[in-house]
């Protein structure tokens, strides 16, 4: 029997790269889980792969009425949602000069709103439930500066910031709500990025298994103390100055 048997997931962005690890994870431990995502076409077909309770709705994050329904169609079929995890998100980079207030508000219409229109439509059936498990997915880019990701940071910073405060305020609901900030994946969003893995300690570009194992962690009753953390999955890349190969004098 899977650990989350009975359990229900919606995963956003699960169509693909690290939500779509994310959700086959959760299948293989018997969880409904939903894929929620705006692509339509690779939802459905990784819905199909994966079969037994396994389905996917339409949505985009950034529309309120669009989750009202996802969460009223996953509760019909499925009972509560237990797990939400906010993982859809989209990039952009570039110099600061040339950045503009259009590109960072599409960043944060999607990296942050869509976090918090998820948790506020999920927010009712967990607290009538008597609790559940949040996860967002930021960055590495939240725990440190990155040149050329003014806007995708500030969005990613803000995910980090709001999971902290939200997790103060639904705690006594028993609703945990932490934060992931991953590295370097090689997912379809990275497709065009070339890494470098100088300033990782383990020196290699994640695998999106090694998101969905901890998403799976603080979805679960192994993490039931844990709520208002970030925990960094990048492989030791900003645990600090690994560039510094010096002794000090
Ligand atoms: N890949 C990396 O190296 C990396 C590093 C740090 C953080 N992240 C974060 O992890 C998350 C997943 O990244 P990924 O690399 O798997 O991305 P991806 O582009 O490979 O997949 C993202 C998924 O989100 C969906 N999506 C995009 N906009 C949406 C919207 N408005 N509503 C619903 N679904 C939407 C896409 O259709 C896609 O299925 C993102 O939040 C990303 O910022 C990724």
């Amino acid at each position: 029997m899977g650990h989350f048997e009975g359990k229900t997931a919606i995963v956003t962005g699960g169509a693909m790269g690290l939500g779509g690890a994310t959700v086959e994870r959760f299948a293989a431990e018997g969880a409904n889980v939903v894929i929620a995502d705006v692509n339509t076409e690779a939802a459905t077909t990784l819905a199909k792969q994966l079969g037994g309770t396994t389905i996917h709705l339409p949505l985009d994050v950034r529309d309120p009425k669009a989750w009202a329904e996802v969460v009223a169609e996953t509760e019909k079929r499925f009972g509560t949602v237990d797990i939400l995890v906010n993982n859809a998100g989209v990039v952009d980079t570039g110099p600061f000069e040339e950045w503009t207030a259009e590109r960072i508000q599409r960043l944060l219409d999607v990296n942050l709103l869509g976090v918090f229109h998820g948790i506020q439509a999920v927010l009712p059936g967990m607290k009538r439930a008597g609790g559940g498990s949040i996860v967002n997915i930021g960055s590495a880019g939240a725990l440190e500066g990155f040149p050329q990701m003014s806007g995708y940071g500030a969005s990613k910073w803000a995910v980090r910031g709001f999971s902290k405060i939200v997790a103060l305020e639904l705690g006594q609901y028993g609703i945990r709500v932490n934060s992931i900030h991953p590295g370097q994946f090689q997912t379809p969003m990275t497709s065009q990025v070339t890494f470098s893995t100088d300033h990782v300690a383990l020196n290699r570009l994640g695998q999106p298994d090694e998101v969905a194992d901890v998403v799976l962690f603080l979805a679960g009753d192994a993490s039931r103390f844990i709520t208002g953390a970030d925990v960094s999955v990048d492989g030791g890349q900003t645990a600090g100055n690994a560039a510094y190969q010096g002794v000090p004098e």
